[in-house]
């Protein structure tokens, strides 16, 4: 059967932090953040607040949305590179609990702001083979307890935030294709040092190396590649072009990364949707927070083509192609 979204939601913490309170925990200016990622506020997950937290509300958002009871759900996904315990259990089981999704088995999907574009893949290809008919896919991050407040080279550009869609089996067309790529060579291009299996944490441990660690550039020239790729791929294995294409959705990491995509590849800008400016990067929810606001504000119409693309650690990107409504 193919695979449709029929219902999309968020969570986002009520507490926002502006660059300007941001300059005075590091140094740093509101002109040098929104000049060089086009950020100007975050929202930022209090003390008690987890991954599962904010996705639970996103989703029972999105299960409002789409109008379809906890128990129908069959598959639960969680993309997450914040969960709320280390390693084990997935924080999905957590969300599934509170949901009472009774009849959902529940994963975590871990390939940080690459996440929902690789479970909305991976929920089309459950339904397309029968397997399952109605699927959540949660995208929800608190990077806010694993970014270093004192790097001013990675703290200013994260946010924390939910966002889910509701994937149901249809006869009309829906999610038609998804392509997903991985380039390990670049996996300590943006990675947390200490606290797996590689290296476990003493009590000498600095806190600064069980963090995130970024480097900005290298990870930056990937991207604007990253998005080029994907548009292409999806273009070429499905015979349209730039112009049948209504929306982009790229994840949301700096403005500009998707700028400097559209000048290379000759892309008009004003398809990519932005909102990078109240949320800064909230990686694996940063796609489904951009789908709700769209519909928010009314962007999306019955039919219109739709490309997602992720992009992140790993290195990982990929996207899907939909019809949306
Ligand atoms: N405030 C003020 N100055 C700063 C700040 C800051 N917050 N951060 C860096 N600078 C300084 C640097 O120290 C440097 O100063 P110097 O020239 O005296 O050495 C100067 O600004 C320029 O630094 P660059 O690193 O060259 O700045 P750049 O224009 O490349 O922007 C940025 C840095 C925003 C990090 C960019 O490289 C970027 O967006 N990279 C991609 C990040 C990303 O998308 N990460 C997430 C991927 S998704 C995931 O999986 C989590």
């Amino acid at each position: 059967m193919p695979a449709r979204v029929s219902g999309v939601g968020t969570s986002v913490p009520p507490r926002v932090m502006t660059n300007d309170e941001l300059s005075k925990i590091v140094d740093t200016s509101d002109e040098w953040i929104f000049s060089h990622t086009g950020i100007k506020s975050r929202h930022i997950a209090a003390d008690d607040v987890a991954a599962s937290d904010l996705g639970l509300e996103a989703a029972q958002a999105a299960l409002g949305s789409a109008g379809v009871e906890p128990e129908s759900i069959d598959m639960i996904l969680l993309a997450t590179s914040t969960p709320d315990y280390p390693s084990m259990p997935a924080t999905a089981s957590i969300i599934q609990d509170r949901l009472g999704a009774g009849n959902a088995g529940a994963m975590d999907i871990s390939v940080a702001c690459s996440g929902f574009v690789y479970g909305l893949g991976t929920a089309a290809a459950f339904i397309n083979s029968g397997q399952s008919s109605c699927i959540l896919v949660i995208g929800s991050e608190v990077y806010s307890k694993i970014i270093n407040w004192a790097d001013r080279n990675s703290c200013v550009l994260f946010g924390d935030g939910a966002g889910a869609v509701v994937v149901q089996a249809t006869t009309d067309a829906g999610i038609s294709d998804t392509v997903l790529h991985s380039v390990g060579s670049g996996a300590l291009s943006l990675y947390r040092p200490v606290g797996g299996s590689r290296e476990s944490c003493l009590p000498s441990t600095p806190d600064s190396r069980t963090k995130l660690h970024m480097e900005g550039r290298q990870v930056y020239n990937f991207a604007v590649q990253a998005i080029i790729d994907t548009v292409e791929e999806i273009l070429g294995r499905n015979n349209l072009t730039i112009a049948d294409v209504n929306h982009v959705v790229a994840h949301q990491a700096n403005v500009r990364i998707i700028d400097a995509a559209c000048k290379r590849a000759g892309y008009p800008s004003d398809i990519f949707f932005k909102n990078i400016e109240h949320y800064a990067n909230t990686s694996a929810a940063s796609i489904p927070i951009a789908l709700n606001d769209m519909e928010q504000q009314g962007l999306l119409g019955p039919g219109d083509t739709v490309i997602t693309v992720g992009f992140g650690a790993g290195l990982t990107y990929g996207g899907n192609l939909l019809t949306w409504g």
